[in-house]
């Protein structure tokens, strides 16, 4: 996955310790110096290298999903052994049962020793988006690293979670570690695809084995940093939600005509008129309610004066946060439904008047609406019984999970980060942009957190989402189009 936005117990807490040590081979100039070494200093010299190295192999196995239907087997059979490589106590610890699902996903069943204790899952996902042959510092499957970098497809989406987890639980089970409460870890291969054959394969294997879960555990948000100008120390950002899609086709049939005597409409310009009004009215600004307004209250003492004021105060100061919200193209995407045109199509000869015309929008859902609300939003505003409306596919946003002090997987998530990260002073709620394979794990339980212990900073960000964007929002519109069966965001990038 996943867009901006933006995994309890002792055993959980120190598979933390490994996902933290792993992101931090992906070093951060500038600060580090300020900062605590992130490789806890029980692990040996030869033990990072080893977790590097380590990394860096599983970088240079191009598990690419290119669709669907086009996944590289090859390297995907190749990861599999790779981990059965790296990982030898995982594969041969008498609690632990492994299972290949779907060919090449793989599912672990940590036994713990407390069986009254509700299991919980972790998520990461082998598959990488494609790489552009072109525009890249280092080639996308190196692995290299430069500068305290690792480099390469898979260094923040995924492949840093999946070895920092089984990184963790290798070092663990080699001190003789047994969890009181089971667990499972999840490993999909084609996250970027859709998740049918493997995330959702490994959730119906769970339900049809009678389990419910505690909580859940996938990518998706980070630890931001630097991300508000006002804002000196970096933030943990746990999303509790996801938004929806809907890949919409309008569709607008006139009778065909030659050019040299026009009818007053055509196809063409009525489409125009429609998808231009879709575009010049935004649909309503959501702010109000939900994860983003509790995370803004959360963050509210961070922030020098007058912001502080501002935000411990939303009843009074709302409509201010909610146009200011509206600025910037990212935070306006967490308070709207966004819609984005992303096809038209009408015409093959310069002078005959086409029958048909088409469009193709992409619609982000907010967590507050629904795909049933925003389609009649849509046709509101296009208001031209002319203009079909075709729905390719679509989801609702995901439920949001529970983060009260009642909330298990999300207090243990915050201990956590504020124990392996002790500069983060607060831990709030968010929404992911993008989608996740967590979404198939609905039915398993109600707390589904999406987190990744990175640091992330604008200037990684710009690196992820504008150096590549083009080439990445070419790559995925083909997807989503060739897979009209879900997918839409889940940026990957080189690492910066
Ligand atoms: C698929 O992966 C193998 C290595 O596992 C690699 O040699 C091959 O080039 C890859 N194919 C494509 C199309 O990327
Ligand atoms: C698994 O591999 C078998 C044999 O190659 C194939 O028939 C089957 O479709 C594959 N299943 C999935 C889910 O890819
Ligand atoms: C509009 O035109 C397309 C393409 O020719 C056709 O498939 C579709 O059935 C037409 N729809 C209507 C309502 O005429
Ligand atoms: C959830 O459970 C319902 C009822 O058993 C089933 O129809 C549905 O397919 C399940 N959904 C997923 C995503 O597993
Ligand atoms: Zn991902």
């Amino acid at each position: 996955m996943a867009r901006p936005a933006v995994c309890l117990l002792a055993s959980l807490s120190a598979l933390l310790l490994g996902v933290a040590a792993v992101s931090r081979s992906k070093g951060r100039q500038g600060t580090e110096s300020q900062r605590e070494p992130r490789i806890p200093s029980q692990f040996s010299q030869e033990q990072r290298i080893a977790m590097k190295e380590a990394l860096k192999g599983a970088i240079q196995i191009p598990t690419v999903s290119f669709s669907p239907e086009e996944l590289n087997t090859t390297a995907l059979a190749e990861f599999g052994e790779y981990i059965r490589k790296v990982f030898p106590t995982v594969f041969h610890t008498s609690f632990i049962q492994h299972e290949v699902v779907g060919n090449y996903s793989h599912l672990f069943t940590i036994k713990g020793s407390d069986p009254r204790m509700q299991p919980y899952v972790l998520l990461a996902h082998i598959d990488v988006v494609p790489a552009p042959d072109k525009g890249w510092d280092v080639p996308p499957f190196s692995g290299l690293e430069r500068d305290g970098f690792i480099y390469g497809r898979g260094t923040l989406d995924n492949k840093n979670s999946l070895m920092a987890i089984l990184q963790a639980l290798e070092l663990l089970l080699i001190k003789n570690y047994i969890p009181r409460r089971s667990f499972f870890i999840a490993l999909g291969h084609d996250e970027e695809v859709s998740g049918i054959n493997g995330a959702q394969k490994i959730s119906a294997l769970l339900q049809a084995r009678g389990v419910q879960l505690a909580f859940v555990v996938d990518e998706g948000s980070f630890i931001l940093d630097g991300f508000f100008p006002n804002l000196k120390k970096p933030f943990a950002m746990v999303s509790v939600s996801e938004k929806g899609a809907i890949n919409l086709k309008l569709q607008v049939n006139m009778t065909s005509g030659h050019s040299s005597a026009p009818p007053k409409e055509t196809s063409i310009g009525i489409l125009a008129a429609a998808v231009s009004r879709l575009e010049q009215t935004p649909m309503p600004n959501m702010f109000g309610g939900g994860p983003l307004r509790v995370a803004l209250e959360q963050l509210a003492n961070e922030f020098p004066f007058p912001a502080n004021i501002v935000l411990n105060n939303l009843w009074l100061f709302r409509p201010l946060v909610s146009r200011l919200m509206e600025r910037n193209y990212i935070t306006n995407s967490l308070v709207r439904t966004t819609v984005a045109l992303t096809m038209f199509n009408a015409g093959v000869k310069v002078n005959v008047i086409p029958p048909v015309a088409e469009a193709i929008i992409n619609f982000r859902i907010h967590p507050a609406q629904t795909v049933q609300e925003v389609l009649k939003l849509a046709k509101d505003i296009v208001a031209d019984d002319r203009v079909q409306f075709h729905v390719l596919d679509a989801f609702d946003p995901m439920p949001i999970s529970p983060s009260d002090d009642q909330a298990l997987g999300y207090q243990l998530l915050r201990q956590t980060i504020q124990s392996v990260f002790p500069e983060v002073n607060v831990v709030a709620p968010g929404t992911c942009i993008g989608n996740t394979d967590s979404r198939h794990y609905l039915n398993l339980t109600t707390g589904i957190y999406r987190f990744n212990p990175v640091y992330l900073q604008p200037q990684d960000f710009r690196r992820i989402f504008q150096a590549r964007i083009l080439e990445w929002v070419a790559k995925s519109i083909s997807r989503d189009l060739r897979n009209p069966g879900i997918k839409p965001a889940s940026a990957s990038a080189p690492a910066s």
